[in-house]
């Protein structure tokens, strides 16, 4: 089964980057050279997700504008002749199609994504948190999109993680199925230590069944007195089953300065124009 849309929440102040994000969206911070949202929506689209809706606070357009064509610069692009950064300008605006609803109140994720209700309609659809970041052979939402399609009900990236991060994220009750994929027996957002099932938590990619909205609607604050979207979620497995997919590529959660240098030096680590010298600077500052 294929999956069409993709909802990406992206509102909120950015506050542990300010004052960076004083003006500018915290998605469209760079690692090192692309905004940080741009690794969801091409992960999307290598996925075939047709279309995605960005949810985000007033002010934040500049996160659906960067999805625009800009036909001044292509102008000036073309006139100079530089025909790969052209291409690379013309790919981001045709990736996928784009669109976004706002959140007027910072009430939590699972409050950002029923934002988006009427965007998505009575469909399936994905769920990408751009905090996350993956990089991998395979884009980390074609795996859960072919589980989805081999089970019927929601599907989620988990990874594990040290004990020290459970308590700030959302953690599963894993019962093993084969390879990577497990049936969720439950799940819990933020969870003390000593009350988690697991050390599998949540990543930021998911594939939901459109029931989660009727869930969300019902839903009360969770934890951090915020509507939590592994509420909802938990909510309609009871009745539909979820399942839990463990992702490989590597990851990195952008979502902290500390977090995005470093997925900023593995990009330029990766890059043969940057990687020499950057291990020779690196190696030396090391050694100083
Ligand atoms: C959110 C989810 C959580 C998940 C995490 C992954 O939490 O609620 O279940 O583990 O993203 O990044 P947040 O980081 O928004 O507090």
């Amino acid at each position: 089964m294929s999956i069409r849309n993709a909802i990406i929440p992206a509102a909120g102040f950015g506050t542990r980057f300010l004052p960076a994000t004083r003006t500018i969206p915290k998605v469209m911070l760079p690692v090192l050279n692309q905004p940080a949202i741009q690794f969801s929506v091409r992960e999307a689209a290598q996925a075939g997700i047709e279309r995605i809706v960005f949810v985000i606070s007033r002010g934040q357009e500049a996160t659906n504008d960067y999805f625009q064509p800009v036909p001044a610069l292509e102008r000036a692009l073309e006139a100079r002749g530089d025909e790969r950064l052209l291409n690379e300008m013309r790919e981001i605006s045709s990736m996928v199609k784009t669109g976004f609803v706002y959140q007027n109140e910072q009430l939590g994720l699972g409050h950002a994504v029923l934002m988006a209700k009427d965007e998505i309609g009575d469909e399936p659809f994905a769920v990408f948190l751009p905090d996350d970041i993956f990089y991998g052979d395979s884009p980390a939402i074609a795996d859960l999109i072919g589980v989805f399609s081999k089970y019927g009900s929601s599907v989620i990236a988990v990874k594990q993680v040290p004990d020290e991060s459970v308590p700030s994220l959302g953690i599963i009750d894993p019962e093993p199925l084969d390879g990577s994929v497990s049936r969720i027996n439950g799940m819990v957002e933020k969870p003390r230590l000593e009350d988690a099932p697991s050390n599998l938590a949540i990543v930021g990619r998911y594939v939901l069944t459109p029931e989660v909205f009727a869930a969300l609607e019902q839903a009360r604050p969770g934890a951090i007195g915020e509507i939590q979207l592994t509420d909802a979620i938990e909510a309609v497995r009871a009745e539909q089953g979820a399942y839990a997919y463990e992702v490989t590529g590597t990851h990195f959660d952008v979502g902290t300065p500390l977090g995005m240098l470093k997925a900023s030096v593995y990009a330029a680590l990766k890059r043969e124009d940057m990687s020499v010298e950057l291990k020779e600077w690196l190696k030396s500052t090391l050694d100083a």
